[in-house]
């Protein structure tokens, strides 16, 4: 007892590393059933830590996520201090519009079975309770590139760096361990992409394509995507989030399901206005006319026992 009041445990797919296969699962609740849902919402959590034990070789992972405006139904007791809707921002045709959803389910794995069959049985959990409004299927695409061809995840942080970044501490006490996550659907523009030359491809994410490179400082354009998601605080130190993005989609729609973890909800916001609306002087991210957010959703997935005690 005393072990989990100190040290709450995480859901294991906010810091895992990355995988081959994801299922996106957005539940709405049906109205009322909040007494029902909680100690459901803890089961789904339990099994979904237990089986990252039983698929290990395929290294399983996966967590719950409660939308920001359904939070207070399903918690009425106490909010994440920095738990709010997701920032829509808009500026000329550069769109990042919100879309909440009650509940996400995030599940990873290297083998596309048992993704297939955990998501099945997660959803017969559910049954009754919530209803299935969107679903995607992310992959991992050649040597871990968005479907521009760019290595996506270099500069995420790394080892025990990933629970600094990604999880709540002591700051907010009840909520140590959680994660703020942010979920943009992006639909990718990719015959305009690949009429680009690659060095102008190049100059908009601000590394080269094939290797992978960081352009120097002095190279990076202003309106590069690394340039303007490169950010510091007031003391200098650099803002950091953990990315889980994947490649999804077929040929009618397809692009990145962007999803940010963080211990804040301050360093994805700033990132996303720094992109959409630019540095004040005109630069903004021009990776913003080559694809388009279709969805925006704010949530937070607690830790495990949060959940269970609040169900108890
Ligand atoms: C870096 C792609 C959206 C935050 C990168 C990199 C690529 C990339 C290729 C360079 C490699 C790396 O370090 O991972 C994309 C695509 C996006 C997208 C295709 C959407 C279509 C976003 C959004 C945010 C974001 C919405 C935050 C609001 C970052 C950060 C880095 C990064 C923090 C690391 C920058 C650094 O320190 O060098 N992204 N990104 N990205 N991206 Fe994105």
């Amino acid at each position: 007892y005393m072990d989990s009041q100190v040290m709450p445990r995480e859901q294991l797919g906010v810091c895992a590393e990355g995988n081959l296969h994801s299922v996106y699962l957005m539940f709405n609740a049906e109205d009322g059933v909040e007494s029902q849902l909680r100690p459901c919402v803890a089961n789904v959590a339990q099994y979904i830590y237990e089986l990252s034990d039983q698929y290990a070789d395929s290294a399983f992972n996966g967590f719950v996520a409660i939308g920001a405006n359904y939070w207070d139904s399903l918690y009425p007791l106490s909010r994440p201090a920095q738990l709010k809707p997701f920032p829509a921002m808009n500026a000329d045709n550069r769109d990042a519009p919100a879309h909440e959803y009650d509940l996400f389910i995030h599940l990873r794995c290297d083998r596309y079975d048992i993704l297939h069959l955990v998501a099945n049985e997660v959803c017969q959990m559910f049954e009754g309770l919530v209803e299935l409004v969107d679903e995607e299927r992310g992959f991992q695409f050649m040597d871990a590139r968005d479907l521009t061809g760019f290595v996506d995840g270099t500069e995420n942080p790394k080892g025990r760096h990933r629970q600094e970044v990604a999880l709540v501490g002591d700051e907010d006490a009840i909520f140590r361990s959680g994660s703020y996550v942010h979920v943009q659907k992006y639909a990718h523009n990719l015959s305009k992409w690949n009429r680009l030359p690659q060095k102008k491809q190049e100059d908009i994410i601000g590394r080269t394509k094939i290797d992978n490179i960081e352009y120097a400082s002095q190279d990076k354009p202003l309106t590069s995507h690394i340039k303007r998601v490169n950010l510091k605080d007031s003391q200098g130190r650099s803002m950091e989030i953990l990315r889980q993005s994947m490649p999804y989609g077929s040929m009618k729609e397809q692009g990145l399901m962007f999803i940010s973890l963080c211990r804040n909800s301050e360093h994805f916001e700033k990132m996303l206005h720094s992109m959409i609306h630019g540095d004040g002087a005109g630069n903004h991210d021009h990776l913003m006319h080559f694809t388009q957010a279709l969805t925006g959703s704010a949530f937070f997935a607690p830790s495990l026992d949060f959940m269970q005690n609040a169900a108890a």
